[in-house]
């Protein structure tokens, strides 16, 4: 059985002041039809004999998650509510134990709910390459070519063919400096981590026990206080606090010697952050990419975008992000993207 996981528990700082505690981006509407946690549902529904899907997403964000799966008729799948954010290791931990209590050989699929992807037809392909290898029992990655020394994904470097279109990893680091990041790319022969997985969950937890432990005891003891509600899936907060915080890429990808990358080509973005927006989305003549009621003079290469009724104007800037809501204003350099998430640990610092 294929189950995907739609890994939804993020909180999107780097896109405020649209991204909001109560309704972070993967519950937006950015880009293209739908939101992007819904467009990352829809697209698995291309899978053929795929099971409905384990939406693994914070407490807080329930009835967002549950009523954008009835928009898009989802029947049939299973929340899991985290009381607190743990990362991803523990997230998809708690949905593999879910998963193996469906089908004890179940494989999953799984997706960070925050991606544009372009073309659902490689992605599809892309999963179907991958699933002799998850079922031999390897971690399988998706690669992506990278295009710019980015910082904020992992690495890949790939080894010898293990049949198909698989290879295995030879080495994989999360996150790498910026001079690192510069040489990997220079080198060529790595690709970048998307952050969507095939494996077995069985396996998954098998590698969990072996390089993080008490991660998985933790995770286990919290499962073991599950309570079910209809769709929702509960577990003790008191329990689930005791879990370390981790993400997937450190506990498990680093150090396994069962990674396989599979390459994809298809348009993929991490919308991380207002500059990747701009970076993925159409742009007119000059470099701009603009939405609701904007004005832009001798602008060039600047993403301005208008949630209220207001109007945005600018007159003789570049690379310049400007977004306006309701109640708050950002203006950045399109370079100091990344930063954004400061002004929110700011705004939360200050309460
Ligand atoms: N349920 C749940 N709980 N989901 C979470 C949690 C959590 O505690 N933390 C993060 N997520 C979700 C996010 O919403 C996102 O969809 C996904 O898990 C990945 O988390 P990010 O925080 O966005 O990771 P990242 O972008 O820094 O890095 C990962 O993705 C890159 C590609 O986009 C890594 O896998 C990198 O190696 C990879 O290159
Ligand atoms: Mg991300």
């Amino acid at each position: 059985m294929l189950i995907p996981l739609i890994l939804s528990g993020g909180s999107g700082t780097r896109l405020w002041p649209v991204s909001r505690r109560n309704l972070p981006k993967q519950f937006l509407s950015l880009s293209g039809d739908g939101t992007l946690f819904q467009q990352t549902v829809s697209r698995t529904q291309h899978l053929p004999d795929v099971a409905a899907p384990i939406v693994v997403a914070s407490e807080d964000h329930r009835f967002l998650a549950a009523d954008q799966l009835l928009e898009i008729r989802t029947e049939g799948a299973s929340i899991v509510l985290e009381p607190m954010p743990r990362n991803t290791a523990p997230a998809i931990a708690l949905g593999a134990l879910k998963a193996i209590e469906r089908d004890p050989q179940a494989l999953l699929l799984v997706l960070p709910a925050d991606h544009l992807i372009g073309d659902t037809k490689s992605f599809t392909d892309a999963v179907q390459q991958a699933l002799p290898a998850a079922q031999d029992g390897w971690l399988v990655t998706f690669g992506i070519r990278p295009d710019r020394p980015e910082t904020g994904f992992g690495y890949i470097r790939r080894a010898e063919s293990i049949g198909g279109e698989a290879f295995r990893v030879a080495q994989f680091v999360e996150k790498p400096d910026q001079p690192t990041a510069q040489t990997y790319l220079d080198n060529g022969g790595y690709d970048w981590n998307s952050g969507m997985f095939l494996f077995k969950a069985a396996r998954y937890l098998e590698e969990l026990g072996q390089h993080a432990p008490d991660m998985l005891a933790a995770v286990r003891a919290a499962y073991a206080t599950k309570q079910g509600d209809l769709d929702f899936m509960r577990v003790d907060a008191e329990a689930f606090a005791k879990v370390p915080d981790n993400s997937i890429d450190y506990a498990v990808m680093e150090k396994t010697s069962r990674a396989a990358v599979i390459p994809v080509s298809c348009a993929w973005s991490d919308i991380g952050s207002w500059s990747a927006l701009w970076l993925s989305g159409q742009h007119d003549e000059q470099g701009n990419q603009r939405e609701g009621d904007t004005l832009a003079v001798n602008t060039r290469n600047s993403l301005l975008r208008s949630h209220d009724r207001h109007m945005i104007a600018t007159v003789g800037v570049d690379d310049l992000i400007v977004v306006s809501t309701p109640d708050a204003t950002l203006v950045a350099h399109r370079d100091a993207a990344q930063d954004v998430k400061k002004v929110v640990d700011q705004l939360k610092a200050s309460g």
